[in-house]
């Protein structure tokens, strides 16, 4: 990737990493990019950089605009090694007179990298220094998503440089999001909220609330992965203002698994009488369905309804992985139910509505349980418990 002026004389001299297919458990099957930004100005300043395999690439898109040794400051918005792999090569070459970061960022740094007589200058929430023409205010964001992480602004550029919040993982030769089709951005934007930034939703609310309150002048967000919001900062806005809310349809998912489709079968059923109540809802098989895909349906689900047989006396391996990754994210308002079939113990069904009610999932129909094969009578009892959970999403979300 060549650098792209996203401003006058600010460029993004990140790089794509087209391959990368997972990102810590999270499915990034379109890869991602490793955004870093360049401002030319009296002091000339690199905002954050990217992961080790990709330092040369930063380092000749730098040398296309300027001589990487001519950079007097980097700033450190976050210390994750998807930005920061690179930091003591870059540092090494380039020799910045300053390396800013929030206090919690040098206690990051100095974990991941041991002591170094790097030129650290800590900032402080609010400090302002000066580039020159330019002034960059940092604005602290701890624990959205580390301890360490913050945005840098700039008011003459009216550019909120972001690190990890409002990004995308998707590798594309765009730049921009008026370059994409803006239902693609969201559902990618949306995708990497639920499984990054869920669990602090509350502090994302705090965030937008401070930001608002500050009256920052804003017209480019620009995150450290994905498409920068040129044209269209308010969309995404709009929606972390909602994803924060956990603001839910009316959606029921279906998530399941089974052993010789007793629990398929059972699974078809209750969508039967969600659909009887003409609720939207997703069959989502837990061997076809990548976890990080899944979480991004239960953003905006009202109802979650497990479904697993008995395996060894508890509930099958792919479930117990979803309910643990979806325990950490901290979902909430959710309604739901479960269902499964046993052949001589049957476990899993209690085992599931016990994680569910540690999530503080409300159970507002009883689960449905068989023993190996479910006759008539049981799937007509599991279209009971869908048209039940239905009606009960219709309510919540009326
Ligand atoms: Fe993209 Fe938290 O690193």
């Amino acid at each position: 990737m060549a650098p792209v002026a996203i401003k006058d004389n600010i460029f993004n001299v990140g790089v794509v990493d087209w391959n990368i297919r997972d990102f810590h458990g999270y499915s990034t099957y379109k890869g991602t990019t490793y955004n870093a930004y360049l401002v030319m100005d009296d002091k000339i300043t690199l905002f954050d950089t990217v992961k080790k395999p990709f330092k040369n690439d930063l380092l000749q898109n730098i040398a296309k605009i300027t001589d990487p040794q001519k950079i007097d400051y980097l700033v450190v918005n976050h210390v994750e090694m998807d930005h920061s792999g690179s930091i003591p090569e870059v540092i090494e070459a380039v020799k910045p007179q300053k390396v800013f970061c929030s206090p919690m960022g040098k206690k990051a740094l100095e974990a991941h990298f041991g002591s170094h007589a790097w030129p650290l200058e800590v900032v402080e929430n609010g400090r302002e220094i000066s580039l020159g023409r330019r002034t960059v205010r940092f604005l602290e964001t701890r624990m959205l998503h580390w301890p360490d992480s913050m945005f840098s602004y700039i008011p003459q550029d009216r550019l909120l440089i972001s690190s990890d919040a409002f990004g995308q993982h998707w590798a594309t030769s765009e730049t921009f999001d008026d370059e994409v089709a803006l239902t693609e951005l969201l559902r990618h934007a949306a995708k990497y909220y639920a499984n990054i930034l869920l669990p602090y939703s509350p502090l994302v609310r705090k965030l937008l609330a401070a930001v608002g309150e500050m009256k920052l002048d804003i017209d480019m967000i620009a995150p450290d992965h994905g498409l920068i919001w040129r044209s269209r900062p308010e969309a995404i806005l709009k929606a972390y203002d909602d994803w924060s809310l956990q603001k839910a349809e009316r959606k029921a998912l279906i998530i399941y698994d089974t052993m010789w489709h007793s629990t398929e079968k059972m699974a078809h059923a209750v969508a039967s009488g969600l659909a009887d109540e003409g609720v939207s809802y997703k069959l989502l098989h837990l061997k076809r369905n990548h976890r990080s895909d899944i979480l991004t349906e239960v953003l905006d689900s009202k109802a979650l309804i497990f479904g697993s047989p008995t395996l060894n006396n508890g509930m099958l391996p792919t479930m117990a992985d979803i309910l643990c990754y979806l325990k950490g994210l901290k979902p909430t308002g959710k309604i739901g139910s479960a269902f499964g079939s046993y052949g001589w113990s049957g476990e899993a069904v209690n085992d599931m509505v016990r994680w569910m009610e540690e999530m503080k999932i409300e159970i507002v129909e009883p689960p449905v349980r068989v023993q190996y094969v479910p006759n008539q009578d049981v799937l007509a009892q599991c279209a009971e418990l869908g048209r039940r959970v239905g009606r009960a999403v219709k309510e919540r979300t009326a």
